[in-house]
């Protein structure tokens, strides 16, 4: 298949490159580099050290044989999407190319505002580049578990039966995000359902779980190869970022009671279900959802098989309570369904403890450049806005 990834110079979009080009799928992206950008506007870098675009592509010729076909480019720069669209005339687009963070999205109102344009209006774009140049194409877009909340009863796969005053009818299941960032995912959702109602596309939108991990078997040979691995409070996801806490000895920065339960899968898992999402398409017009996860932990679960797994390797790892600077509850019902990947074949391959394993082993090289930029774990956004760090908090006096 031709293979556009939008957002291939990320976390996710690099490593779904190169395990693309090894099923001999033909792979093409674009990137802007704003992810190197927000790094080091929040003073931060990658701990394991990537390469610039033009060593990442020619370390990939070198593996595969062939060129992965790239543009830097921003998608809100339509009439270069559509350019790029038309040259290459993609089977599938996967599109990665949106501002990721959650506290980032709730700094301020530039950056709130920044994340829903960006977002919002780029994925717009997709959906018109498609309609306009290659309709036939599939899109599968990243969108997140976080849509959905936390409600009081189960989540279904983006639709739900529902029975009112005598009725019925099959709904999109109703979305309670947590952040500016999670609601542009939301609109985003919205804006795809009604393309492939109303123009015939077919999509794929995938509520992604947060994602862990440092690599994958393909980046083994080169170091050029591997993939970015951040710790700060704005991009570091909670399993990456206990990690690198772990490696220098800093206490695990829980949030809260850390009750918070949400949906969590390893990168190399990640992978797989997008590769199969690809090559699986759904049907013109077509509008599915998947729920993309491997298993629901609670945040103080995940910092105790850190820790379990630092005292089997003689790491040893403290873990502390901070004031959680979001506006979530601690402890909540949690149940979400996860059936459409495994109806494909899906059969997760790494699970948490051995790639914690993996994790602290690939990090420890990279001690240093943590403790470099060690004050970026401290989580002062706060969700009723301003920036201010409160410390430790006695998790018996916090009502749960
Ligand atoms: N990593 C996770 O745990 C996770 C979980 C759920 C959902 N997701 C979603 O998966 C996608 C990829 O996540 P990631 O962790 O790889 O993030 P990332 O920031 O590493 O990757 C996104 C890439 O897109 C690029 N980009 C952003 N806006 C762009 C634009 N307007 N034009 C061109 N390039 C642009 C960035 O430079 C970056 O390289 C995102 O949509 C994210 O919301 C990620």
């Amino acid at each position: 298949m031709d293979i556009l990834i939008l957002g291939v110079d990320g976390y996710l979009g690099w490593p779904l490159a190169l395990h693309l080009a090894s099923q001999q799928h033909r792979v093409a992206g674009i990137d802007c580099f704003l992810r190197r950008a927000w790094i080091s506007e929040v003073g931060s870098h990658s701990a394991i050290p990537i390469y610039t675009i033009e060593e990442r592509l020619q370390a990939f010729k070198d593996c595969f044989g062939v060129e992965l076909m790239f543009r830097d480019g921003n998608l809100l720069d339509y009439s270069f999407l559509k350019a790029f669209l038309a040259e290459f005339q993609p089977d599938t687009i996967i599109h990665l190319a949106e501002m990721p963070s959650a506290p980032y999205s709730m700094i301020d109102q530039a950056h709130a505002a920044f994340t829903q344009q960006n977002n919002v209006i780029g994925s717009l774009n997709v959906l018109w580049a498609i309609k306009e140049v290659c309709p036939n194409a599939h899109l599968i877009k990243l969108g997140t578990m976080g849509e959905y909340g936390t409600p009081n009863i189960d989540i279904p796969e983006g639709f739900f039966e529902v029975e009112f005053r005598g009725r019925k009818d099959r709904l999109p299941f109703p979305r309670q995000a947590n952040s500016f960032y999670h609601w542009s995912k939301v609109h985003d959702s919205n804006n795809t359902m009604f393309a492939c109602r109303t123009w015939g596309l077919r999509a794929t939108d995938i509520m992604q779980g947060i994602v862990f991990g440092s690599h994958i078997d393909e980046m083994s040979g080169d170091v050029r190869l591997r993939t970015r691995f951040d710790f700060d409070q704005c991009f570091g996801t909670v399993i990456n970022r206990f990690i690198c806490e772990a490696v220098i000895g800093h206490p695990l920065t829980v949030y809260g009671a850390g009750g918070q339960t949400r949906g969590f899968l390893p990168l190399q898992n990640s992978i797989q279900c997008l590769t199969l999402a690809t090559e699986n398409p759904s049907d013109p017009g077509e509008y599915r959802v998947f729920n993309q996860f491997d298993d629901c932990y609670t945040v103080e679960e995940l910092a105790a098989a850190v820790q379990r797994v630092g005292l089997e390797m003689s790491i040893e790892i403290d873990i502390e309570h901070y004031n959680n600077p979001r506006t979530e509850p601690d402890s909540h019902y949690y149940k979400p369904d996860r059936n459409h990947l495994v109806e494909l074949g899906y059969q997760p391959k790494h699970d948490l403890e051995t790639e914690i394993r993996t994790m602290l082993q690939d990090l420890m090289p990279h001690k240093s450049r943590v403790l470099e930029k060690i004050d970026v774990f401290v989580p002062d956004i706060r969700w009723e806005g301003g920036r201010r760090f409160s410390k430790k908090v006695d998790i018996k006096a916090t009502p749960v």
